[in-house]
């Protein structure tokens, strides 16, 4: 059997933002879904936040106040991996690092039914290197949601090099039923989203750091001149600057070319601190 059914449990690696984002969704999209942290404090604190977020959603109506009850009921906090057997798909969504990633699949395959789905939400490790620890790489795919997930309507689905047709369509239509709209691109640094975002976060902040506008011009220019519904630097504070700053770091190392330096000012930014919203400091100031 390859459909990942509403019949089934799902479980989540990760309780962080991207993590409680893509529980909150399967939660409200009817799934029974198993949540681990190796920080249990976190989990305690994401399903906390995806309760508010529900209670918001009774309050504008777009959910009764049943629905959302029973949404909540189908999140269950788990102490530890072995936790997920039985799952049909195990989303990843843990810190992004390739050695704690790959040690979490590795103790995952040792619980998971051989044809589980093994996913990764990674914005930039490889997933055919992730997929490559794991006995059955061709169930092994990338699901990249997007900050905030619950609003986010992409999907990006990554095929490593084993990542077989029933894994990509069970994972299509998987994203489908959580509201979602999946895009099918290959294994490559930066998948299509990074590759071309970073970069131009990087021209932001290269643009900033030559002088050549204050960080609300520049973002006012990319909002007002291009439609984007944020502008770069306070997508980046959103994003985080060390996420951003690791993976330009993925792109100038894999793809050997320096036009993907990180830029020098996002470099002191996150050597002093400065990550972004999450330490209230950025680009802009969250105080
Ligand atoms: N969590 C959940 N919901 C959120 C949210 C969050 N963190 N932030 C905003 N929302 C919801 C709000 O609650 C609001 O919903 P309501 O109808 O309940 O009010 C809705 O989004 C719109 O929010 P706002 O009215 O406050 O503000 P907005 O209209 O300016 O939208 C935004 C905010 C959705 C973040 C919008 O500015 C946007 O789309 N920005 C671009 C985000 C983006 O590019 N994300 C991708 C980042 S890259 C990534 O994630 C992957 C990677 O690999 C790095």
């Amino acid at each position: 059997m390859t459909q990942v059914g509403k019949d089934q449990p799902v479980a989540v690696i990760g309780a962080g933002t991207m993590g409680r984002g893509i529980v909150q969704v399967f939660a409200q999209s009817g799934f029974e879904v198993r949540v681990f942290d190796a920080n249990a404090a976190a989990v305690d604190a994401g399903i906390e936040f995806i309760r508010k977020q529900f209670d918001r959603s009774v309050q504008k109506e777009r959910m009764t106040a049943d629905d959302a009850a029973q949404a909540l009921e189908r999140i269950r906090k788990i102490p530890a991996i072995p936790d997920c057997k039985g799952a049909r798909i195990c989303v990843e969504a843990a810190t992004e690092r390739p050695d704690v990633k790959k040690d979490l699949f590795r103790a995952l395959d040792a619980v998971l039914d051989a044809d589980a789905i093994r996913a990764s939400n990674t914005s930039s490790i490889s997933i055919t290197e992730l997929a490559a620890v794991t006995k059955n790489p061709n169930r092994f795919i990338g699901m990249h949601f997007f900050n905030p997930v619950p609003v986010m309507k992409l999907v990006e689905i990554v095929m490593g090099l084993e990542t077989d047709e029933a894994t990509f369509t069970a994972v299509r239509d998987l994203a489908a039923a959580l509201g979602k709209t999946p895009v099918r691109v290959n294994d490559h640094p930066g998948f299509v989203s990074n590759r071309v975002l970073m970069p131009m976060i990087n021209e932001a902040i290269l643009t900033l750091q030559d002088g050549v506008a204050e960080p609300e011009a520049i973002d006012e220019v990319m909002k007002l001149g291009m439609a984007h519904p944020m502008g770069p630097l306070r997508l980046a504070d959103l994003i985080g600057l060390d996420v951003c700053a690791d993976i330009m770091m993925v792109l100038y190392r894999n793809l050997g070319d320096p036009k993907y330096f990180p830029a020098p000012l996002l470099q002191k930014m996150v050597a002093g601190g400065r990550l972004g919203n999450k330490t209230k400091r950025g680009f802009y100031s969250y105080e």
